[in-house]
C-alpha cells in the first residue's frame, strides 16, 4: 500500500510540475516579442531589423507575470551570439547560471517534452527546451526538490503510521488468538495428567476427560476436545479388555497349577507305597518307581512355584508385618549348612564379627523390614539354593545383611563360575535357565530367580545381579521399616 501511493504520488506531483512547466515555457518564449515590443525607442535592431532586447543581464524570462521562485531560464539567439541565463533564488534576487550548468540545459534535445536534467550545483530539474520561429532556443526549467520533499515527508508518515498500525494488529492479535486457544490449553492439560497415569499395570480406569464446554463441534478446538474424549474412552475399554483377558490367563495357571497338587501328591504316594511293599518287585520296577516318585517330586514343586508366581502376578496383599532380615539370614545360612554340606558358608551380619551362626544371630543388631516374612523366607532360600545347586563343591557362599541408608541390603556371593553369558540378560525371566540338561536332572526348573524378582518388586525393593565368575553377587535392596 505504502510503495503504490507513493508512486502514485509521486507521478500526480510530476505531472502537476510538466504543467506548470509547459506554461512557464510558452510564457518564456513568448516573452522576448512582448519585452522586445516594450523595449526602449533607443535600443539597438538586431540584422533582421528586429530590436535586441537592451539588458543583456536579465534574461527575459524573469519577472514576467506567474513565473515563479526557481525557474530556471536560458535563452539562446538563433546564431548563438548572445545566451541569457539565471534564475530567481528564495530571495527574489536574479542569480547567474555557471557553464556547467548552462551547458547541461543546452545540451536537452528542444522537442518541447519535459526531461529530468540534473544541474550541478542546483539538483534535479524538469526542463522544456523549446525553438521559436526565429531559431531562437528557449529552456525552461523547474526544481524538482518540492516534489521529492513532498514524497520524503509522505514516505516518513507512511513508515510512522505503519509501525504504529503494526503495534496494534501484533497486540489486537497476541490478545485474540490467546482467548481463542484458551480452551486447547484445557485440552491439553487434559492430555497431560492422563499421561501422567499409571497405566501400564493392573486394572486401569481413566477418569479424565475434556470438560464438556471445550468439546463443542462447532469450533476447531471442540472436535479436538471430542475427539480426545473419544480416543480416551476407547484406549480406556481396550486397557480393561486387556486387564481382564490377562487375569483370565492368571487365574486359568492359578487354578491349573491348585488342582494339579491333589493328583501329584496321590501319585507321590502311590508310588512310595508300591516301594515299601513286602512282594518282590524286579529291580526295574522299582527303579521305575523311584523315578515315579522323583519326577512327581520336581513338578510338584513346579506347580507350587507356577502357583505362587499366578498368586504374586495378581497382585494378592502381601501379609505385612516387621521382619528381621538378619534372623532370616541366620535361620536360611543354617539350613543351607545341612543342605550343602561340600560348601563352605559364611555369614555377616551387622554388629557381629563370628561367623558362626548360632553366635552371630546372638550378636547380630535385628534388621527390620516391612514385609511378608514367609516370602522373605522363600527369597533367601532360593538364591542359597542358587549358590549350592549350580556352583561346584567347596565354593564359599558368603551371606551378608548391612544397612545401607534408607534400606537394607542383603547380599549372597559366591565364588563358583558365574552366570553363563547367554543367560545374563534374561536371567529373572521364567522359565531362564543355564545348562539345559544338566540343570533339569538337578531339579532345576528356571522359576527360582522370576520369584524372587517377583517377591522383591511386591516389597518395593529391587534386585541387581552381577554374574562375574568368582564373584556371583546377588543384591536384594529393600525399604527399612523405620528409615
Ligand atoms: N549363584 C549362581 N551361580 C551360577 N549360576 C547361577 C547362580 N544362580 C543362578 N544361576 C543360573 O541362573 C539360572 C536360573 O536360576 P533359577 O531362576 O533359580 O532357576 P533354577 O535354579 O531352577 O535353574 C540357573 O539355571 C543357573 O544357570
Ligand atoms: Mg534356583
Amino acid at each position: 500500500m505504502g510503495v503504490a501511493s507513493t508512486v502514485a504520488l509521486r507521478g500526480s506531483l510530476l505531472t502537476q510540475v510538466d504543467e506548470r512547466l509547459r506554461s512557464a515555457s510558452e510564457r518564456a518564449a513568448a516573452a522576448p516579442d512582448r519585452l522586445g515590443q516594450g523595449a526602449p525607442e533607443d535600443a539597438p535592431t538586431g540584422a533582421d531589423g528586429e530590436r535586441v532586447f537592451p539588458g543583456g543581464a536579465v534574461p527575459p524570462a524573469f519577472g514576467l507575470p506567474g513565473q515563479s521562485v526557481g525557474t530556471v531560464s536560458v535563452f539562446e539567439s538563433a546564431d548563438g551570439s548572445s545566451v541569457q541565463s539565471g534564475y530567481l533564488d528564495d530571495d527574489a534576487v536574479v542569480q547567474e547560471l555557471t557553464d556547467a550548468q548552462l551547458a547541461a540545459l543546452l545540451d536537452l534535445t528542444p522537442d518541447g517534452e519535459p526531461t529530468s536534467v540534473t544541474l550541478p550545483g542546483l539538483g534535479t530539474y524538469r526542463a522544456v527546451s523549446v525553438v521559436s520561429d526565429r531559431g531562437d532556443t528557449s529552456v525552461t526549467a523547474v526544481p524538482v526538490s518540492t516534489i521529492t520533499d513532498t514524497v520524503d515527508e509522505f514516505v516518513v508518515v507512511e513508515i510512522a503510521v505503519a509501525a504504529l498500525g503494526l503495534v496494534v494488529a501484533a497486540v489486537l492479535a497476541t490478545v485474540l488468538v490467546r482467548r481463542e486457544l484458551r480452551p486447547l490449553d484445557r485440552v491439553a492439560a487434559t492430555a497431560t495428567r492422563v499421561s501422567e497415569m499409571p497405566l501400564s499395570r493392573g486394572e486401569v480406569d481413566i477418569p479424565e476427560r475434556v470438560p464438556a464446554r471445550d468439546t463443542d463441534p462447532a469450533t476447531e478446538v471442540g472436535q479436538v476436545g471430542a475427539a480426545l474424549n473419544r480416543m480416551l474412552g476407547h484406549v480406556e475399554s481396550a486397557l480393561t479388555a486387556r486387564h481382564e483377558s490377562e487375569t483370565q490367563v492368571r487365574r486359568f495357571v492359578a487354578d491349573a497349577s491348585h488342582e494339579l497338587r491333589t493328583p501329584l501328591a496321590s501319585i507321590r504316594g502311590y508310588a512310595e507305597l508300591v516301594q515299601r511293599l513286602p512282594a518282590d518287585l524286579p529291580d526295574d520296577a522299582v527303579r521305575a518307581m523311584g523315578r515315579v516318585e522323583s519326577e512327581a517330586r520336581r513338578m510338584t514343586s513346579l506347580v507350587e512355584d507356577m502357583l505362587l508366581l499366578a498368586r504374586l502376578d495378581a497382585g494378592r496383599d502381601l501379609d505385612l508385618g516387621e521382619v528381621d532380615l538378619a534372623a532370616l539370614a541366620v535361620d536360611a545360612v543354617a539350613d543351607a549348612h545341612v543342605a550343602g554340606r561340600d560348601h563352605v558358608w559364611r555369614l555377616e551380619l551387622p554388629g557381629a564379627a563370628d561367623d558362626d551362626p548360632e553366635e552371630a544371630e546372638a550378636e547380630a543388631e535385628p534388621v527390620e523390614v516391612v514385609g511378608d516374612e514367609h516370602r522373605l523366607r522363600q527369597v533367601l532360600v532360593n538364591l542359597l539354593s542358587n549358590a549350592r545347586v549350580h556352583t561346584p563343591p567347596g565354593t564359599t557362599v558368603v551371606v551378608s545383611v548391612a544397612l545401607e541408608g534408607p534400606a537394607a541390603v542383603l547380599r549372597v556371593r559366591d565364588d563358583g563360575p558365574g552366570i553363563p553369558e547367554p543367560l545374563r540378560s534374561r536371567l529373572f525371566e521364567r522359565f531362564a535357565r543355564g545348562d539345559e540338561s544338566r540343570n533339569r536332572a538337578a531339579g532345576s526348573t528356571g522359576l527360582g530367580l522370576a520369584i524372587v524378582h517377583a517377591v522383591v518388586t511386591a516389597h518395593g525393593g529391587t534386585i541387581d545381579v552381577d554374574g562375574t565368575p568368582g564373584a556371583t553377587t546377588f543384591t536384594v535392596t529393600l525399604p527399612l521399616a523405620t528409615p
